[in-house]
């Protein structure tokens, strides 16, 4: 996205397709008193400043310094106080600090400000972030999303500070000095592209609906990865596919959902699929982009939520989490979703029996749930605590699975032309075929198999096939 921006906003960006990346970082955590009443407040401030480093860590940014500090009152003009400031200043000449990362929101002018006072580049949160996206974002739709957040962004910017944009046109020649016209003028560019872009991002995901209903039609169950970040999703999908993803221990390693197919044990295909991670106060103009790249979770036949259970704010990663999953109408009672509690191996032997008997309670009273009035919504989806990195509980994770899209088989009674081999191997395929008896022209067939699996075959075979609804097999 960096060659898309207009010129005016590289200054609140950080160069990274150039000599930035690897710059020497120093990252800055202000913890102010008048956050207490915020969410985040609750949190560890070392948590804190650990996940900003981790944001620093994920664009390849050479971290040689990380602080917190309290801050009483924020000053308008620098946000910390003239000492700090002064303090920080010789700690940044020492070490050669190139880049000032403050985990915090800065004003356009206080981001001058510093970068005047630091002789060194300064971002924010959400500056960073937005690297991040953009580093990260390989489909197109990804792309146009971070643009937009991007230009988004900037556009706030420019409404609340044209003093910034006065500074740096310099002596770009606009007589008088750029005043409320040039200002104007920038907001309409910018919103010019933001429409643009809106309705490119209209079409790709009119494409992309497309692909998802040939999705639903043609192929198998899917099954999603969602989790806070660094939560082990890549290496759990890694785990389950072989496949290549990118895994580090880096913040965002996804952004674009990426697919695999997997067969279980009991032989059925599926569809896995990663999304990118959960963050903590993600800002809010980078919500809408966040949201839309897990829309695909909506879709899901089984919604894998990954948890690092050894984390220090664990709960309050998955409240985080059910959180956003229930705006997109997902509630943490839905029995499409499996909590995998990841990093067991972390854990002593009497934590890890601990967590099998949650796991254990969790999948029982799932079932029960659904054995005792045979309701799928009143049911979880089970719970299972693994490792993805040694392999611990990958086993039992797989069979939970199986379960879970057994637990909605039904029993179908057919009747197919016999001559169509392509109908009954795509049976063969995915279901399970009970009884079958052959008449002169016609097979017919006795299938258990899922209902979206009968839906995918109906939308192939629909003309040739007929169905009758049969009991439950249970
Ligand atoms: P994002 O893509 O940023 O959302 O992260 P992610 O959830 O995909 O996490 P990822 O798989 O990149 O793992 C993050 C870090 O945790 C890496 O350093 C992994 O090696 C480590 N990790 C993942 N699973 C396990 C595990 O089961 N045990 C241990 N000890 N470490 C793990």
């Amino acid at each position: 996205m960096a060659n898309k921006r207009p010129p005016e906003e590289t200054d609140t960006s950080l160069d990274i397709n150039g000599q930035r990346h690897g710059a020497q970082t120093l990252v800055l955590k202000p913890v102010l008193r008048t956050s207490h009443s915020q969410p985040s407040a609750l949190r560890e401030t070392d948590a804190m400043l650990e996940e900003a480093v981790g944001l620093a860590l994920a664009i390849d940014l050479d971290v040689v310094g990380s602080e917190s500090f309290n801050l009483a009152h924020p000053t308008p003009s620098t946000l910390l106080g003239s000492g700090l400031v002064e303090e920080y200043a010789e700690q940044i000449k020492d070490k050669e600090i190139e880049l000032v990362i403050i985990d915090h929101t800065l004003s356009p002018v206080q981001q001058r400000n510093l970068e005047r006072d630091w002789k060194c580049k300064v971002i924010d949160r959400t500056g960073l972030i937005l690297e991040i996206f953009g580093a990260r974002a390989r489909t197109k739709e990804g792309q146009l999303q971070v643009e937009l957040a991007a230009l988004s962004y900037q556009k706030s910017r420019l409404v609340r500070s044209w003093t910034h944009l006065e500074r740096q046109r310099g002596g770009f020649g606009f007589l008088g000095g750029p005043g409320e016209s040039q200002l104007e003028l920038d907001r309409r560019i910018i919103t010019q592209r933001i429409v643009k872009l809106k309705d490119e991002l209209e079409q790709v995901r009119r494409t992309r609906g497309l692909q998802r209903e040939a999705r639903q039609k043609a192929e198998h169950p899917t099954i999603v990865l969602v989790g806070y970040t660094n939560a082990g999703k890549s290496t759990l999908f890694n785990k389950l596919t072989g496949a290549g993803v990118m895994a580090k221990d880096m913040l965002f390693a996804t952004l674009d959902p990426s697919m695999r197919g997997i067969k279980l044990p009991s032989g059925r295909e599926v569809i896995l699929s990663d999304t990118v991670g959960f963050i903590t106060d993600l800002p809010t103009h980078l919500i809408d982009a966040f949201r839309a790249t897990l829309e695909e979770v909506q879709f899901a036949d089984v919604i894998l939520h990954v948890r690092d259970i050894t984390h220090p704010e664990a709960r309050l990663q998955k409240e985080s989490v059910e959180s956003i999953l229930a705006d997109l109408g997902i509630e943490p009672d839905d029995a499409r979703l499996i909590e995998v509690m990841n990093k067991a191996d972390l854990l002593d032997e009497d934590e890890r029996a601990n967590l099998r008997d949650y796991a254990a309670r969790q999948t029982w009273n799932g079932q029960h749930a659904l054995n005792l009035d045979g309701l799928n919504h009143e049911a979880r989806g089970g719970a299972v605590a693994v490792s993805a990195l040694t392999g611990e509980g990958i086993n039992d994770l797989l069979t939970l699975l199986d379960e879970q899209l057994a637990e909605r088989l039904e029993i179908y009674d057919m009747t197919l032309p016999i001559s169509d081999g392509a109908a009954l191997a795509w049976l063969y395929g995915h279901g399970k075929i009970l009884d079958k008896r052959d008449t002169k022209t016609k097979t017919h067939l006795k299938a258990m198999m899922d209902p979206a699996d009968l839906g995918r075959f109906l939308s192939r075979f629909g003309k040739i096939a007929h169905v009758k609804d049969q009991d439950r097999s249970r």
